[in-house]
C-alpha cells in the first residue's frame, strides 16, 4: 500500500540487488515512485524488481561498455528522471584491475557513477527539477585524490585507501554537478549512510572482522537505518538548500577531507574523468 509521498517521481536506483540500494529501491516504490533497478547480477536483482514492480536493468560496473548500454536502456524506458540514486559500490582489491584496466574502487565506485549520470542528463533536465543522491562514506576522510595518478598507476594503491578515495570522489563528483548543471534544474547530494551491516566490505576480513563477526552488533545499524538517509533525501527532493552538500546519515555538512573544497580537484576530476570515459 502506497502512502504517496513519492507519487509520480520516476528513480533509478544503482546497487539495487542489495543492502542499502535494494531497501531504499522498496521504500521508494512502497511510498509511489517509479523504480527502475540495476545491478550486476540478474538472479540478485529480480526479487526486488518483482517487488518494484519494473524489469531488472543488468550492468556491471566494472565494464563502461555496460554502464553505456544500461544508459540506452533507461533512456529507451524513461523519459524523465526525478531522482538517480548513485548508490553501487564496495571495497574492491586494487590490484584486480578491471576489463577496462581501472584500479577497481576508482571505475566501479566513481567513474562508472560519473559516465551513467553524464549519459543521462538529458533524463535529469528533462524532469524540470531533479536530484542525484551519491552514496559516499565517512572513509573520504582517509582518501587522497592524485589527479595524475587516479589509477595508481604510479603509487601502492590500499584497499581502504583506494575505497576512500573513490568515497572523496563522490563529493567531489557532488561539487562538479552542483557547479555545472544548476541551469537543468539539477541538484546533487552525498550522503554517508553509516556503518550498516550489509553485504559491504564482503571482500575485505577487516571489514568482515567488524561487519560479519559477533563484533556487528556494536559496530553496525540495520540496512534499513542504513538506507532511511537516502529515502530521506529522495523525498526532499531538488531543494537547492541540499545542493552540493554532503551529509552524514541526516545532518547536513558531515566531516569531510580537505580536498573536497578544493577547486582544482573539482574541476581536475570532472576533466580526467571526462576525459577516461570518451565524454571530451
Ligand atoms: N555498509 C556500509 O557500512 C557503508 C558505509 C558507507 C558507505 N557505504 C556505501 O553504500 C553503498 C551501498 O553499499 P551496501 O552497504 O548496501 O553494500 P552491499 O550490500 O554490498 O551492496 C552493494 C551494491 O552495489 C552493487 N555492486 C557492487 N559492485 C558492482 C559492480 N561492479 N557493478 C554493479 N553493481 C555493483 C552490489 O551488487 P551485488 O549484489 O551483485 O554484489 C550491490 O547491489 C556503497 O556505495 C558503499 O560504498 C556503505
Amino acid at each position: 500500500m502506497s502512502d504517496g509521498t513519492m507519487a509520480g517521481r520516476t528513480v533509478l536506483v544503482t546497487g539495487a540487488s542489495d543492502g542499502i540500494g535494494a531497501d531504499a529501491a522498496r521504500v521508494l516504490a512502497s511510498r509511489g515512485a517509479t523504480v527502475h533497478v540495476t545491478g550486476r547480477s540478474e538472479s540478485k536483482l529480480r526479487p526486488i524488481a518483482e517487488a518494484v514492480g519494473t524489469e531488472p536493468l543488468v550492468a556491471d560496473f566494472s565494464r563502461l561498455d555496460d554502464v553505456r548500454r544500461l544508459a540506452d536502456q533507461v533512456r529507451e524506458r524513461v523519459e524523465r528522471l526525478d531522482v538517480l540514486l548513485n548508490n553501487a559500490g564496495g571495497t574492491f582489491a586494487p590490484a584486480k584491475r578491471t576489463p577496462d584496466g581501472h584500479e577497481p574502487n576508482f571505475q566501479v565506485n566513481h567513474l562508472a557513477p560519473f559516465l551513467l549520470t553524464n549519459l543521462l542528463r538529458a533524463q535529469l533536465a528533462a524532469a524540470g527539477t531533479s536530484l542525484v543522491v551519491n552514496t559516499s562514506s565517512a572513509a573520504n576522510l582517509m582518501g587522497k585524490i592524485v589527479l595524475d595518478d587516479l589509477d595508481y598507476a604510479h603509487r601502492r594503491a590500499r584497499q581502504f585507501t583506494a575505497y576512500g578515495t573513490s568515497k572523496l570522489m563522490n563529493i567531489v563528483f557532488t561539487r562538479g554537478i552542483a557547479q555545472r548543471w544548476s541551469e537543468d534544474g539539477v541538484v546533487s547530494v552525498a550522503v554517508h549512510p553509516g556503518p550498516v551491516g550489509s553485504s559491504f566490505g564482503r571482500d575485505s576480513w577487516l571489514v568482515g572482522l567488524a561487519y560479519r563477526s559477533p563484533l556487528k552488533r556494536f559496530a553496525t545499524i540495520s540496512v534499513a537505518d542504513g538506507a532511511a538517509p537516502l529515502v530521506a533525501l529522495a523525498e526532499r527532493g531538488p531543494d537547492p538548500e541540499i545542493d552540493g552538500r554532503y551529509f552524514s546519515r541526516f545532518d547536513a555538512d558531515g566531516r569531510e577531507n580537505r580536498q573536497a573544497h578544493d577547486q582544482s580537484v573539482i574541476t581536475g576530476l570532472w576533466q580526467r574523468s571526462e576525459a577516461l570515459v570518451g565524454l571530451s
